[in-house]
């Protein structure tokens, strides 16, 4: 589903990513966790469409992005780590306004609407402006709005920011849910404990460069952390660590 190639990305003369190679079969949750500046954002930017890499490719069900990007948008959905939202639209109006951007046939847009906003329980203020939603509230609304059109390949920055416990475990639930039905997930966090949770495969980045992938199980036998075995977070300290010196 997602391949990347020998990607490289320059701002100015600054390196943020520096030629990372992937491959993540569909139906695959992956976690990308790294340090702040690692270059998750900047990856996941460029996956999406808003950042050009400076080298390398980017290949989603087989088409390379560059050539093919009206195509892809129909079957990818991006959540920015810093949504935008219109605040003076409801949420209601807000998913409809995504839905007719995709096209959704008036019947499967109710349909989808309902299932989300039942699942993520806003039906209390879906009828009300965005700009008097709580963060939590907001996300859960961006999170629905990605979900409307069913895309193949769902793009994530952080997506758990702002949710209480409750509202995380619903959305682990459902995306673990999303890739049983066969949808790709890529997904940047620093929650460790979810990545170690729900992911099928994790990829560390570390100063633009990609320093371990696998399964958390893969990447644990990597890294002799205590004796109990570790979590994720030993693992990820240790990796991180030694890069340094
Ligand atoms: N627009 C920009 N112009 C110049 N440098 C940038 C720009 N955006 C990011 N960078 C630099 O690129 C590197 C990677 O940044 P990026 O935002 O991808 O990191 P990140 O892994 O998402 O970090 P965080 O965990 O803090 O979100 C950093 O050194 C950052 O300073
Ligand atoms: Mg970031």
């Amino acid at each position: 589903m997602l391949e990347l190639k020998e990607v490289t990305k320059y701002y100015g003369n600054k390196l943020a990513v520096e030629r990372l190679t992937l491959h993540i079969p569909d139906g695959t949750l992956f976690a990308f966790i790294g340090p702040n500046g690692a270059g998750k954002t900047t990856t996941v930017k460029m996956l999406a469409g808003l950042l050009k890499p400076s080298s390398g490719e980017i290949i989603i069900n087989g088409k390379n992005i560059i050539n093919n990007s009206l195509e892809i948008k129909k079957i990818i959905s991006y959540i920015p780590d810093q949504p935008f939202l219109y605040e003076k639209l409801s949420g209601k109006e807000f998913l409809n306004f995504i839905g007719q951007i995709y096209h959704l046939p008036e019947e499967t847009l109710e349909s989808q609407i309902a299932r989300y906003v039942e699942l993520f329980q806003m039906s209390e203020y879906i009828h009300q402006l965005i700009e008097s939603y709580s963060l939590g509230m907001k996300q859960k609304l961006v999170i629905a709005s990605s979900l409307l059109h069913h895309p193949r390949l769902l793009i994530v920055d952080e997506p758990l920011v702002g949710l209480d416990p409750a509202n995380v475990r619903i959305v682990k639930q459902l995306f673990r849910q999303l890739v049983k039905e066969g949808i790709t997930i890529f997904m940047s966090t620093h929650i460790l404990s979810i990545a170690e949770e729900i992911a099928d495969m994790i990829g560390v980045i570390h100063q633009g460069r990609l320093i371990a992938q696998g399964s958390f199980s893969q990447l644990k036998s990597l890294k002799k952390t205590s004796p109990s075995g570790g979590n994720l977070e030993d693992v990820f300290l240790l990796l991180c660590e030694e890069c340094q010196t």
